[in-house]
């Protein structure tokens, strides 16, 4: 059996929820308390309506909570009662101060910490989730010795540290967390050190093969994370910046990625063209990854991987830009359908969506914007396109956006289709659905598929003129026709 009997983890947010509640379900012997400041997020956790939508984690949730997994507001009878301690709250991108758009704000860590430390009667494990720069670990040891105090019966508390970076992406969450394709733990190199990355190891041999559970040094286990982010994004950004090349030139960037994936040493993954990545990690972490460069005086290496950032800037830029040209280069007063708003097919999170800086942008042309996405909440899209600070913006947006009940009404009377999210429902529509949109609209009627997920060939068929990300129109040239 576990050494480990109690945990609890301070972030009940799309990391903590789920990641705890699948321990939850995979070790019944092991009680798991979720904590949060937020009351509402832990009514919603103890309510039918989850805080999250996941594929999957309405079921992992029903089947464990009431047994031995718990969602409270009381963070710190959470605290004393764990032995092993998960810190997965937020660490977004500082908005001011030093490092102000570049550095990981992590004063949510440092306050988990100092409670930590001002609470417990035991010694504890705890264990970095959130993703944190490179050497966050030091300094949260700092604080926790300049701290600690005496257990009831007069013995030193003591603390060990780990970092345990979690690889799950939204809408495949709850799969990511069965079958990970490894579980990173790092730890300081002492006894202590390695006793507590074998009791951690031991909760997740319950349901992962040992062979995946990958031991390193803690700040080997910090950089992987945010190296793991800033290499997949590499590749988004890399195949986006060949999208460009494809749209001037009539290559398919779908074939060019198929024919570079068959390579095996580049693979078929994440070499999907878009109108640009979202989500609340890539950006965030690849920032955070040019700011540590920037601190350790690495210039280049900062500028190296700040180009990815400013590479999927360009491409929601030069996707937005495609719409207004190609509509005779103004959509003022005109009525432009956005399907998806969500960053990604599955979830309902919309943090970095692309979708809301394409919507901004319309918005700017003065378009009349009509909205479609199966799981973000009408109010969180409104609230996404509100310019924070501006007089008026909340009366602006309600005037200037409308929230469809479905793609039809989203698409009766405008323009323009622009899909933004891949939901299986824009791809697996139908023929004659298409044909009932193509009826309701103004002519010519436009398709921007910026997921290329329709089939372009069906679309033009019936009348629409399409344009599909990553794919030019035919070169007439004499030669070749
Ligand atoms: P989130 O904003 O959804 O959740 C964080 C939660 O922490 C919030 O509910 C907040 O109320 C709570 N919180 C903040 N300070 C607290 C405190 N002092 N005490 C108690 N609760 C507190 O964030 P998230 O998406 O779950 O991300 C959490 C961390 O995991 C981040 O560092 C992120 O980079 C990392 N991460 C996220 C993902 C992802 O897909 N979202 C994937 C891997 C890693
Ligand atoms: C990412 C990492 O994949 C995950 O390992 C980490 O723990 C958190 O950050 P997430 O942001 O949830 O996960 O989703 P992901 O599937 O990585 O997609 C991120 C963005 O990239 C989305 O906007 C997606 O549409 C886009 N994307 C992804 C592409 O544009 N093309 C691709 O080929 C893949």
């Amino acid at each position: 059996p576990s050494r480990v009997r109690t945990i609890c983890c301070i972030g009940a947010g799309y990391v903590g929820g789920p990641t705890c509640s699948v321990i939850a379900l995979k070790c019944p012997h092991i009680k798991v308390i979720i904590v949060d400041v937020n009351p509402l997020r832990i009514d919603a956790w103890n309510s039918e309506k989850l805080p999250v939508f996941e594929p999957g984690l309405d079921d992992v949730v029903r089947r464990c909570r009431g047994r031995n997994l718990f969602f409270s507001t009381d963070i710190d009878a959470g605290i004393r009662e764990a032995d092993l301690i998960f810190v997965s709250v937020n660490t977004p991108t500082k908005t001011s101060g030093v490092g102000k758009g570049f550095a990981a704000d992590l004063h949510y860590v440092e306050a988990c910490t100092r409670r930590i430390a001002s609470v417990a009667t035991s010694s504890k494990i705890i264990v970095e989730k959130s993703t944190v720069p490179c050497r966050t670990a030091a300094s949260m040891r700092t604080i926790l010795e300049s701290n600690t105090s005496e257990t009831e019966d007069g013995k030193q508390i003591t603390f060990q540290i780990l970092s345990n970076p979690e690889f799950l992406a939204e809408g495949t969450a709850i799969r990511d967390l069965y079958n990970p394709d490894r579980v990173l733990i790092g730890s300081l190199d002492t006894r202590e050190g390695k006793m507590a990355a074998h009791a951690l190891r031991e909760v997740y041999e319950n349901w992962v093969d040992g062979s995946k559970i990958y031991e390193t040094g803690l700040w080997s286990s910090e950089l992987s994370k945010l190296a793991a982010n800033a290499l997949l994004a590499q590749r988004i950004s890399s195949i986006n910046s060949l999208s460009a090349i494809c749209e001037a030139t009539g290559a398919d960037v779908s074939e060019v990625a198929h024919a570079c994936g068959l390579d095996a040493r580049i693979g078929p993954k994440f070499l999907k063209a878009s109108i640009g990545f979202g989500g609340s990690c890539f950006q965030k972490d690849i920032l955070n990854l040019v700011y540590l460069s920037e601190s350790l005086g690495l210039t280049e290496v900062a500028a190296y991987w700040h180009q990815v950032i400013l590479m999927n800037e360009y491409q929601k830029s030069r996707f937005a830009r495609k719409v207004v040209q190609t509509l005779f280069n103004t959509i003022t007063m005109k009525k432009v359908a956005v399907l998806g708003f969500a960053f990604k097919k599955d979830t309902g999170d919309t943090r970095e969506a692309p979708a809301i800086t394409l919507c901004k942008s319309f918005r700017q042309e003065k378009a009349f914007i009509s909205i479609y996405d199966p799981k973000v909440p009408r109010e969180q899209i409104l609230l996404d396109l509100t310019e924070p600070g501006v007089v008026d913006d909340f009366e602006a947006v309600r005037a200037q956006v409308t929230i469809a009940p479905s793609p039809e009404e989203a698409c009766r009377d405008a323009e323009a289709v622009v899909i933004c999210t891949e939901w299986d429902e824009f791809a697996q529509k139908a023929e004659d659905e298409w044909r009932g949109i193509y009826a309701t609209m103004k002519k010519p009627a436009f398709v921007f598929d910026g997921r290329g997920v329709v089939d372009a060939q069906t679309l033009r068929k019936i009348g629409f003129r399409v344009h599909t990300v990553g794919k030019g129109p035919q070169i007439i040239d004499p030669i070749w026709a």
